[in-house]
């Protein structure tokens, strides 16, 4: 069957990435974190005290940049690499986390990795989610899909999975947090998160993984047919 890019943009912690991955599975897709990569990018650069209001200091250490996805062999997910080193799990921190959308409303850090970006969807068959997938990395993507969810339901299942790693987090931080990148997310210049306006909102405050999934596979049985 012809292969097509799947987008899967929206809120943070809305559930994009566990769609996206099980859409991947049920297709036989690779599915591409792109957050992950904005994550990566800031970690560099708090690692290597990059001053970002800096344009020549930006632009200067993403020339030092390599990101990579490999598949890891237990679990079969795609993890990111940063100049070679797996970074997956240290990008999943709330350091990262407070200042990633600083970063990612950089404009050269967005063409860097909006580049790479394109380049991995050049031969189709991937899922990808976001906050701009859908309107700026993939316009023509076949099937785009807007996510949404209660805020409260939200910080409760952002809180759940930080809260495994770090029981030292509070419901407040991760609130905090979540409010804030949707904030700066939604509003700053340079592709900010928005609808496309031929995507589908899947709201998935009331409705379960399974429910998801087939809903998403109607869609993209439809577009097939269409
Ligand atoms: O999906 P995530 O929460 O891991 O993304 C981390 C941050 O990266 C998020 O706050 C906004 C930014 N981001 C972005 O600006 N554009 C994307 N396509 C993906 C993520």
């Amino acid at each position: 069957m012809k292969k097509i890019v799947i987008t899967i943009d929206g809120w943070s912690s809305c559930g994009k990435s566990t769609l996206a991955k099980q859409m991947a599975k049920e297709l036989g897709y690779i599915y591409i974190d792109s957050g992950a990569m904005y994550r990566a990018i800031t970690l560099y650069f708090l690692r290597h005290h990059i001053d970002w209001t800096d344009k020549a200091e930006v632009t200067a250490a993403l020339k030092e940049i390599t990101l990579e996805f490999h598949p890891n062999q237990k679990s079969r997910q795609s993890e990111i690499f940063l100049n070679e080193e797996n970074v997956e799990y240290l990008i999943r921190d709330l350091v990262i986390a407070e200042k990633v959308s600083e970063v990612a409303a950089i404009k050269d850090v967005r063409t860097f990795a909006v580049s790479a970006q394109q380049k991995m969807g050049k031969k189709k068959g991937i899922v990808m989610d976001g906050r701009d997938i859908g309107t700026t990395v993939f316009p023509d993507a076949a099937l785009k899909i807007f996510m949404t969810a209660d805020i409260a339901v939200r910080v409760e299942r952002r809180f759940k999975e930080m809260y495994e790693k770090n029981p030292n987090v509070t419901i407040e931080e991760v609130k905090n947090n979540l409010e804030m990148r949707d904030y700066i997310d939604s509003n700053r210049e340079v592709s900010p998160l928005r609808k496309a306006a031929d995507a589908i909102i899947i709201d998935n405050t009331n409705i379960s993984m399974e429910q998801q999934l087939n809903y998403a596979l109607d869609l993209l049985k439809k577009i097939k047919q269409g």
